[in-house]
């Protein structure tokens, strides 16, 4: 099998071509190392994509590999040590493949979709920035902080990350994230994590978070039995910036189409 690496053109169009185990690739940067000065150094930059990011690729690729390798040989005595690799790996690729484009050199504010989902739960921006900056600069160690879309609730959350997988929430799909690992910013700030987050809100991409936003909510985490009762109630008073999302919420409606054969 010849691998195809990762499909960016695809993913902008939300339809993702199958990634072959062992295919992962580093995706280029989309603006220069130096693009983000002076909140990012080009020296930041570069160590940061060219080395920490290429190994998370590296690893997962490496993990996936050696499970091909497990199940054609029906062995699995190293299987612990693979899916952890394969965890941390490619949650590593995910979540900084998602920071490079959460990036842009002139930031600004939040409009449109994203700053109403944002007042609808967080209350104003003010409020939500003040919580994400506290729990991305609260991080224990080396970590994230994670403002996903949960398909399952309808609506944002915020989130942290140890290392990149531990501490999430099953089904959510982040939208903006911020990488408080020290070797996202030592260069630049030594150990003041806090001027570091306060320098990156100074180049959020919030168009990319907007299209991140629009394409995570057409995704559907059924939290109930084919045509069965929601797991719980709406939100009493949170409702929907623009009207329900494409596709739903996933929650209470029936799935359409003639239904699958065999279930009443
Ligand atoms: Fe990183």
């Amino acid at each position: 099998m010849v691998p195809k690496g990762d499909q960016p053109e695809a993913e902008t169009s939300g339809a993702v071509l199958p990634v072959p185990p062992g295919g992962h690739r580093l995706p280029p940067l989309p603006y220069p190392y130096n693009a983000l000065e002076p909140y990012i150094s080009e020296t930041q930059l570069r160590i940061h994509h060219d080395r920490h990011h290429a190994a998370y690729v590296e690893g997962l690729n490496t993990a996936e590999l050696a499970l091909v390798d497990e199940r054609a040989r029906l062995d699995f005595s190293l299987v612990r040590y693979w899916e952890r690799e394969l965890a941390f790996n490619g949650s590593g690729h995910i979540l900084h493949s998602i920071y490079w484009t959460n990036m842009i050199p002139s930031g600004g504010e939040p409009t449109g979709l994203v700053r109403d989902c944002i007042v609808s739960y967080f209350g104003s921006v003010r409020a939500f920035r003040e919580q994400f900056f506290r729990a991305a600069l609260d991080v224990e160690g080396s970590g994230w902080g994670v403002l996903v879309w949960q398909p399952q609730w309808g609506r944002l959350e915020i989130l942290t990350a140890w290392r990149h997988e531990d501490l999430t929430q099953w089904g959510t799909i982040p939208v903006l994230v911020v990488d408080t690992w020290e070797h996202a910013y030592y260069l630049d700030y030594q150990n003041r994590r806090a001027d570091y987050i306060r320098a990156w809100w100074n180049v959020v991409n919030w168009p990319d978070v907007e299209r991140r936003l629009r394409l995570a909510m057409a995704a559907q985490v059924p939290m109930q039995s084919y045509g069965g009762p929601a797991a719980h109630g709406p939100m009493p008073s949170a409702p929907m910036p623009g009207g329900p999302p494409p596709g739903g919420t996933g929650l209470a409606e029936p799935p359409p189409g003639p239904g699958i054969p065999g279930v009443p």
